[in-house]
């Protein structure tokens, strides 16, 4: 094994080198502090690792992403959602009879308690669906507290059942409260996408049928979204999973974090950043000039990442499918149009060239989900629901290799050695 050394207070200290099976190394500093009375310092952990991890592997540079070891490419040509959902939790692909057990376990676990369909009621019309997803997945807690050991096999397996059967029910009933529509029960005689259609879009009051274009579209974002290694709300799950925190706790802190515009959030901001460019009659340059401020608000959202420093390969799929999709449909789209223009001038910017900002996977997923009639404020649900089978395996990771509780270390700059004045003297 290499080593790297380092040179401080006069002594030589030796610090171990690992290499990971893509060739990436890392210098293991979980002695630092014993040997030196050092710690390290990373603001945003652009330079820590938090893990070893044999889930998803990313090439920032060369823009790869592999599940697995397979790449995003081939994933999202061969496979469903359901089974790349099956590769992550469990870490190889389905046969056909494993595929089915999943499958039908999960479409056996769609529906909701009655009682939680109670509490959609008591939120606001205008409520966020991400509040209500996060909310109602904490609550699950509450509906099976038979299950909630993380070190229990059997109560972890019924956990994850559950919390993919389920999600897509919460975030389609989080949505018809919105617009004052009556919940649908789900119809396990179609596919898990064809169900979340059902329940999004049917009403009681016509037939409803599931377009295949849409169907089809959909999945292909879920496998999408599916897992991105240690990104923001992943690297949540893992922290509030290793205080042993039930399953439930860990996805409803993730969705949380997913929901900020820097994260999960920025494919509704960029739909808004699209309408916005149309509404007022900006051109491409205009917006792009504004974009290159530091004012953090009008940012060319759907740009930039902290690992891709080139195309984020999802981008390149879905830009695709957005075409793809809007010809068979028969749909033109201003927003694409207004995309492919911020794209173009953005690439050829020394602004965005020089900072390596490429267009990243939530970029063109707003103009698609438009496309096919998912409401803005889903998008992030959507985005969730993707991300969901990615968080449970990060999630299962963390406790198979027995991680400690993650707590990490501060340097302290603050005022020292205050006494306190009697009150009428402060
Ligand atoms: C996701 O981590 C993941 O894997 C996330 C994700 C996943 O699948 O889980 O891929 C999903 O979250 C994608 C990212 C979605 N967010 C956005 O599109 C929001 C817009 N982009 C950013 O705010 C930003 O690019 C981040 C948050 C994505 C990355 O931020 P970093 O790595 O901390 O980079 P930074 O904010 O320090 O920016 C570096 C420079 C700065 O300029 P300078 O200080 O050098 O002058 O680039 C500028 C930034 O001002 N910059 C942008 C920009 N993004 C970065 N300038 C204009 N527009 C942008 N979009």
């Amino acid at each position: 094994m290499s080593k790297a050394e380092l040179h401080i207070d006069g002594k030589i200290i030796e610090l171990p080198v690992i290499e990971g099976s893509e060739g990436e190394r890392a210098i293991n500093i979980e002695n630092l502090r014993a040997e030196t009375g050092l710690i390290t310092l990373d603001p945003g952990y652009a330079n820590t690792g938090s893990c070893e991890s044999s889930i998803t592997f990313i090439n920032g540079e060369e823009g790869i992403l592999h599940h697995r070891g397979y790449s995003i490419e081939s994933l999202a040509d061969n496979c469903s959602f359901l089974e790349v959902s099956y590769l992550l939790v469990k870490g190889h692909l389905p046969n056909a009879a494993e595929l089915e057990a999943f499958t039908d376990s999960i479409l056996g676990h769609t529906m909701l308690h009655e009682d939680l369909r109670l509490f959609f009621r008591a939120l606001p019309k205008d409520a966020h669906p991400m509040a209500a997803c996060s909310a109602m997945v904490s609550a699950l807690a509450t509906f099976y507290p038979d299950s909630l050991d993380p070190r229990n096999e059997r109560e972890v397996e019924i956990s994850i059942h559950r919390l993919l059967a389920k999600l897509p029910t919460i975030a389609a009933y989080a949505y018809k409260h919105s617009v004052g529509q009556p919940f649908m029960y789900p119809d396990n005689s179609l596919s898990y996408v064809g169900n979340f259609l059902h329940l999004m879009f049917a009403n009681p009051c016509e037939d409803f049928e599931v377009d295949p274009v849409v169907e089809k579209a959909i999945d292909l974002l879920l496998i999408l979204h599916a897992d991105h290694e240690q990104n923001c709300s992943a690297s949540t799950v893992r922290l509030v999973g290793s205080s042993h925190a039930n399953l439930f706790a860990a996805v409803s802190a993730g969705i949380n974090a997913l929901w900020g515009p820097r994260h999960g959030g920025a494919n509704q901001e960029v739909i808004e950043m699209l309408g916005a460019i149309a509404d007022e009659g900006l051109t491409g340059k205009q917006f792009v000039d504004r974009a290159k401020s530091r004012d953090d608000t009008s940012r060319l959202m759907g740009f930039g990442h902290r690992v891709y420093k080139n195309f984020d390969p999802r981008a390149r799929i879905i830009k695709k499918a957005t075409f793809d999709v809007l010809e068979r449909l028969g749909v033109n789209s201003r927003l694409l149009e207004i995309a492919v223009e911020l794209e173009e001038l953005a690439l050829k910017d020394e602004y965005f060239v020089e900072r390596n900002l490429y267009p990243n996977v939530d970029f063109y997923s707003g103009v698609i989900y438009t496309a096919i009639g998912t409401p803005e404020n889903m998008f992030t649900p959507n985005f969730a629901i993707g991300r969901l089978p990615g968080w449970i395996a990060q999630w299962l990771e963390m406790h198979e290799h027995r991680h400690k509780i993650g707590r990490p270390r501060q340097i302290y700059t603050g005022e020292t050695n205050r006494k306190i004045q009697p009150i009428a003297e402060r």
